[in-house]
């Protein structure tokens, strides 16, 4: 983790909650985290929680987050929510591109770029999910994936949309599995992603929060948070467990 860039963890709690459960998690993470920290932990809450997550997190360090958002801004597209809407429930963060949706709803690099612009235009933070899958890296097509990825979202908006964004590194094949990627596979693939950000704006990239996601637990976490280009973490199963998601907070000196 680099000294400058203030780190960056969220948990990802996919489609799981309920209302009791998650007032007991939120209220056990809040009693373990240290206080007077600087940088930013992040609760993604499906949908109908955000309003509860969002009462829940009034006052603490953590803020709110989504897991997806409609790339349109209002209209007949039933099932779908606009960055606006998230915006009203006190959303600052959004999750694009997360390898579920690309997988499970078919959204392409286009759609997601699209998305991304959409959280940003409603103030929103986009979170820039990308990764290869395990036919990818063993076709040694992992560098490819990962830029054509990035490329999406850069050629549409430019680097400058990247000052209020992060970019979560989630190799497929890492992703509830237990499979995680090493310090030094992750790192590469960060170095890589700052590097083309760089290429358009240097200080923009220099600032750039790039969180690695994939089984992250609390026995790996501090190897991987150690990492020059790794500023933290996107977290899936291991949030859902107060003492577990606390201990990887803990690695990245929450
Ligand atoms: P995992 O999920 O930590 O359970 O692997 C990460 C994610 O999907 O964001």
């Amino acid at each position: 983790m680099s000294s400058s860039r203030p780190t960056w963890v969220a948990g990802n709690w996919k489609m799981h909650g309920s209302l009791a459960g998650n007032a007991a998690l939120v209220d056990a993470i809040q009693k373990g985290l240290k206080a007077g920290i600087t940088g930013e932990i992040v609760l993604c809450a499906p949908f109908p929680y955000l309003d509860q997550v969002s009462r829940l997190l009034s006052g603490s360090m953590m803020t709110l987050g989504a897991q997806d958002v409609s790339q349109d801004a209002a209209g007949a597209f039933t099932g779908d929510v606009s960055a606006a809407m998230l915006a009203d429930f006190g959303c600052r963060y959004v999750l694009v591109g997360h390898s579920e949706r690309r997988r499970l709803h078919g959204e392409t690099d286009e759609k997601v770029a699209e998305k991304f612009g959409a959280a940003l235009s409603a103030g929103l933070r986009p979170v820039l999910c990308l990764g290869e899958t395990l036919a990818e890296r063993k076709a040694g097509q992992t560098e490819k994936i990962v830029i054509r990825q990035l490329e999406a979202v850069l050629t549409l908006y430019g680097a400058a949309a990247f000052q209020n964004a992060v970019l979560a590194y989630e190799p497929v094949w890492a992703i509830g599995t237990g499979r995680v990627a090493t310090p030094e596979e992750a790192e590469a693939v960060h170095r890589l992603l700052r590097e083309r950000v760089a290429m358009k704006d240097s200080s923009i990239a220099a600032e750039l929060r790039i969180v690695y996601g994939g089984s992250v637990k609390a026995d790996n976490a501090s190897f991987l948070f150690a990492q020059p280009n790794i500023d933290g973490g996107l977290i899936g199963g291991a949030s859902l467990e107060a003492k577990d998601f606390l201990a990887i907070c803990h690695a990245a000196n929450f």
